[in-house]
């Protein structure tokens, strides 16, 4: 294959491979094909005494192409390019800047020598996509670094900023001046001083570093890190292959064993997530010559908790922003949270105090609404009730210029009825942030049916530069992810209620990979915000005296969470470590008698299954309903808002990887035993058990309808 993207430059008795592979350098099969032509010519000029291996743009080859991934292995193609790389009679620099990851590390490390520009960060991330580094990481990095080291950056998938790399040894020198000339004035150094090639693949791993004890602290590290995973622990074998194989033998292995990797849930699942989130942004069904608007100034209304966060997305964005509340305390209590988000920031060394300053200047306080009407998007996060959203979004109608996104934080609230209160309802969106909006990566867009084409497409983009993963739904109670909360939660109260303790449910779910438990995320959040929430859609829950119990007892008792130190379990003051209390037990238990529950006792299976079939049954009403576009979106939603694991791929990817019919016998099953009140299965799940068809064959099926309608 030609290659556009890959060209050999000569300076003297060096050449240059540069490659240009906008916009990160992917290594593509076009740069493999061009580096293949790049190396012939380089190995068929005598003339030659150095080579020089870098990358134009923002950054040296970010990562292998992990679009082919679905598609047939290529480790042997990248061993065979590596290994004629590192097989060159003259040395070779590769000379790096921006960021590292996987595969561009690799080539770097089958390079003879490697220099860095100051901020280069590296990282092998691949155990977090259930694989190892395939293309020699896990056999060159131990050569270079040692077993130990290797498998410790290899374990952590953290990136490692370039002073570190060079502290390991897998860097040689760092360069101040720009990349081309410290890498050319590094190769006449090294040719000055009579240097040659330095092969990683003829050197040997430090025995001292592989030691059966430090293999077996980092299968521990492998195992304690990576729960319910395999990567962690095929890459402590690859590393340890490395130390008393030649590189061929280990080479040949390390292929193998990615290989393996590649067919397990955890890889599929991993790389399914990442393909979901990569895809949410494009919305099936817009107009393809449909453009964004630019937003080049934004309003929040409401500087509590969401607000004050969703203010500093858009100063982060370097949008300038206009933050109106109702009165100087409250706006002066947001500014001074925000202040506190960004000295925080400064402190732990990730923003400089002059970023700081000119952050905070983008962020404009006001308490009229007249300093919104040059807003390209409002965001209104206020009370959660609808008659002063209303209020609020009547007044936006006047000020705000035409063409303006209004948008409301909302979590419950019918959108529909919001923008009833406006004469421009096409302009009216859900924008619901996560807490803490400035953290979480989640932004679910919630559209009306008479949400514009061209207001969706607005946000859709302008969640990039917020940093978000944008999924969208249809209004419906709780949209995506708080809907499918509703039958997760409920079963982990009722169990509570029927005698197993708060640890015993919240470690099931923690065990199978919830990043916390259900229980202790109520005492996080509050659980009062929990109680007022149940009070206010009390008319649209089901007929069940128990429904939300737990909640109701605890805070009845005094017990509001984290927040005054006592909730599902006891807190030390100024700690978040969860103490099993008695007092709450004894309160959970009072309340079952009231209410009559019958007691049981609950295996870990039992927990997860009640916790988790309600969850993943909801998600098929939901995408059955049209509230999500794609099933992929569920799973993005969840992993991306909800501490899902990833590696299980998300709600609607686990279902199918339990298998449909095991769900749907599920839900039967626990029918029998509690009734159909919470047990009836989603009519799509149904459906699809019943036709033996996968969420996928239905989709498509949708989408010829939908095409042949
Ligand atoms: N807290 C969360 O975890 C969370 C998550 C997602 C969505 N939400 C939603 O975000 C919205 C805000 O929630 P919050 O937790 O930030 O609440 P909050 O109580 O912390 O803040 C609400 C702010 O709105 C201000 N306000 C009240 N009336 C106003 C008016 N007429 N004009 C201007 N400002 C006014 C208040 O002074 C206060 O600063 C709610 O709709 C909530 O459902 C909250």
């Amino acid at each position: 294959m030609a290659s556009n993207c890959v060209r050999v430059e000569r300076d003297g008795e060096l050449a240059l491979i540069v490659a240009h592979n906008p916009p990160v350098n992917t290594i593509t099969a076009e740069v493999r094909a061009g580096l293949a032509d790049a190396l012939r010519e380089v190995r068929a000029d005598r003339s030659l005494r150095a080579v020089v291996l870098m990358c134009e743009g923002s950054t040296f080859f970010s990562g292998a192409d992990i679009g082919e991934f679905s598609g047939p292995p290529r480790e042997v193609e990248y061993r065979v390019l590596f290994n004629s790389l590192e097989g060159l009679e003259i040395p070779v620099i590769a000379a790096m800047h921006g960021t590292v990851m996987g595969g561009g590390l690799e080539i770097a490390l089958a390079s003879h020598y490697r220099i860095a520009a100051p901020a280069t960060r590296f990282a092998l991330p691949e155990v977090t996509l259930g694989i190892i580094p395939g293309a020699g990481g896990t056999q060159r990095l131990p050569r270079l670094i040692g077993a130990e080291k290797a498998l410790e950056l290899i374990l952590s998938a953290k990136p490692v900023a370039a002073q570190q790399a060079l502290d390991m040894g897998f860097v040689d020198a760092l360069i101040a001046e720009d990349v081309r000339t410290g890498a050319l004035a590094f190769a006449r150094d090294l040719l000055g001083a009579g240097r040659g090639v330095r092969r990683t693949g003829e050197m040997s791993v430090d025995m001292a570093t592989a030691s059966d004890a430090m293999f077996q602290r980092m299968t521990e590290l492998a195992r304690k890190s990576y729960p319910n995973r395999g990567a962690g622990l095929v890459a402590v074998d690859a590393v340890r292959k490395s130390a008393h194989s030649r590189l061929a033998e280990g080479l040949e292995y390390e292929t193998a064993r990615v290989n393996e990797c590649k067919t397990t849930a955890e890889s599929r699942g991993a790389v399914h997530v990442f393909f979901a989130e990569r895809d949410s942004r494009r919305v099936p069904g817009l107009p393809e010559d449909l453009r964004a608007a630019p937003v080049r100034e934004a309003g929040v209304i409401g500087a509590g908790t969401m607000g004050g966060g969703i203010a500093i997305c858009f100063a982060n964005a370097g949008i300038p922003v206009k933050l109106v509340d109702a009165s100087d305390a409250s706006l002066e209590r947001g500014v001074a949270g925000i202040e506190k988000v960004y000295q925080s920031m400064v402190d732990r060394g990730r923003l400089s105090p002059a970023d700081k300053a000119q952050r905070i200047g983008l962020i404009q306080t006001s308490l009229d609404y007249q300093s919104l009407k040059n807003a390209d998007v409002v965001v209104e996060a206020v009370f959660e009730d609808l008659d002063l959203k209303q209020r609020i979004f009547r007044k936006l109608d006047a000020v705000a210029k035409p063409g303006a996104v209004l948008a409301t934080n909302t979590s419950t609230l019918d959108i529909a009825l919001i923008a009833d209160a406006t004469s421009r309802p096409g302009d009216v969106i859900g924008m619901h942030f996560f807490s803490p909006a400035n953290v979480m990566p989640l932004l679910e867009v919630v559209r009306t049916d008479r949400t514009s084409a061209a207001t969706i497409k607005t946000v859709m983009e302008l969640a990039k530069p917020l940093r978000k993963t944008p999924v969208l739904a249809r209004v419906c109670y709780g949209f995506i992810g708080n809907r499918m909360m509703e039958g997760y939660a409920r079963e982990a109260e009722r169990m509570v209620l029927e005698g197993a303790t708060p640890r015993q449910v919240d470690t099931a779910l923690e065990a199978w990979g919830m990043a916390m438990g259900i229980l202790a995320v109520f005492d996080m959040a509050g659980i009062d915000v929990g109680v007022n929430v149940h009070k206010a859609n009390a008319t649209r829950y089901p007929p069940d005296p128990t429904y939300y119990q737990a909640d109701f007892a605890l805070s009845d008792a005094g017990r509001l969470g984290q927040k005054n130190g006592r909730g599902y379990y006891r807190y030390e003051p100024g700690s978040r470590s969860r103490f099993d209390d008695p007092e709450a037990i004894q309160v959970l238990r009072r309340r079952a008698t009231e209410l009559q529950v019958p007691q049981r006792s609950h295996s870990v299976t039992e927990i997860q299954e009640r916790c988790l079939f309600p969850l993943l049954n909801e998600a098929f009403h939901v995408l059955g309903e049209g509230v999500a576009t794609r099933a992929a979106d569920i799973d993005v939603v969840w992993t991306s808002g909800y501490g899902f694991p990833r590696y299980r791929g998300g709600p609607v990817f686990y279902a199918e990887t339990i298998g449909l019919g095991t769900l749907l016998d599920g839900m039967r099953r626990y029918a029998e035993i509690f009734g159909p009140m919470h047990w009836t299965p989603a009519p799509l799940l149904v459906e699809l058990v019943d036709r033996g068809i996968s969420v996928a064959e239905w989709e498509g099926g949708q989408r010829s309808k939908r095409a042949s309608a």
